[in-house]
């Protein structure tokens, strides 16, 4: 049996896929394929392993209805129609947990450096302008006691919340569907509504999912909410937050800073004005990128595949 891959992945699972007897194809070339590209890699193929932002969707579910399981090679779906893909019967498969800790410090990192100004710091010094010490020049925030509001409080949020209360002490607000008894019982992290979080937030982090609800929710009328200290940080998805109206809310003053590692489109321009901004850091999405984590996201990628192509049900699974 033949699996697609639609990027080059860790060894630690194409040596699973190795192992199984699986005859693997994998798209090497440094681009994203094309719709048609994908499906005709997919016509004689039994399994995706999909890494990336393809679109599954309806039409190329349609195409391609012969696929016993699909596998992400990311905790995040909403690239694909999970309707669709039941109705066709074809199980999806992400790798929730094993990127947990690797986000939480990917959004930590963005946060601390966010406050300190650092990526533009940086570039200061490349520029040759580090000339003389100016205890009134390069002044960031401090985060001790500043509280923290988490957009989405599932297993990221709570670890980006537990990592800023051991290091700050910061109290913790929080919005999600639904209550978060671990977040409360263990962080005494607070339920608030999402226009209590906009209000009290010092620092906001984004780890919900892009859903048709969470579309651009980090909007103009959101950021006019926000404090004018307020740092943002987004380590979910880039259309959680509506970027011209980030960038409004920057220059306005009306919020102080941004950590993103997540940006709409993806990649993010290099002429982009938020590059140039003092109190922003970007990202290139790289918020599970650790040898270790990624290793672990294709070993669980890969065990969905076996397990799907067995007729077993997926160590993780997306579908209802
Ligand atoms: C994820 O796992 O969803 C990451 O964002 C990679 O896409």
């Amino acid at each position: 049996m033949k699996v697609f891959i639609t990027r080059v992945i860790p060894q630690a699972g194409l040596r699973l896929l190795e192992e199984a007897g699986l005859t693997i194809e994998q798209w090497t070339k440094k681009r994203n394929l094309t719709p048609a590209e994908l499906v005709d890699h997919c016509r004689d193929a039994d399994a995706l392993l999909s890494a990336g932002s393809s679109k599954i969707d309806a039409g190329f579910l349609a195409a391609v209805p012969h696929l016993k399981v699909i596998a992400l090679h990311a905790v995040g779906y909403d690239n694909v129609d999970i309707t669709a893909a039941t109705a066709h019967g074809i199980p999806i498969g992400n790798t929730p947990g094993v990127l947990t800790d690797a986000t939480a410090d990917t959004a930590f990192l963005l946060m601390l450096a966010t406050s300190r100004k650092a990526f533009y710091l940086h570039k200061k010094i490349l520029r040759g302008d580090w000339n003389f010490f100016e205890p009134t020049a390069n002044l960031g925030l401090s985060l001790e006691g500043k509280t923290l509001g988490i957009f989405g409080m599932g297993s990221i949020g709570q670890a980006m919340a537990r990592r800023s209360k051991a290091a700050y002490n910061m109290p913790i607000l929080y919005h999600n569907r639904k209550p978060c008894t671990t977040a409360e019982k263990e962080l005494g992290a607070r339920y608030v509504s999402f226009e209590t979080l906009l209000r009290e937030s010092d620092v906001l982090s984004v780890h919900a999912p892009l859903t048709a609800d969470t579309q651009d929710k980090f909007n103009a009328a959101a950021f006019a909410q926000m404090k004018p200290n307020a740092i943002f940080v987004n380590t979910a998805r880039g259309g959680l937050h509506n970027e011209p109206d980030l960038i409004s809310a920057l220059l306005n003053h009306q919020i102080w800073g941004a950590g993103l590692d997540v940006t709409n489109p993806e990649p993010m321009h290099p002429d982009n004005v938020l590059l140039q901004m003092p109190n922003v850091c970007v990202l290139p999405h790289i918020g599970s990128a650790t040898v270790e984590t990624r290793d672990a996201m294709a070993i669980l990628a890969a065990r969905n595949i076996i397990a799907g192509l067995k007729g077993e049900r997926l160590p993780a699974v997306v579908n209802p």
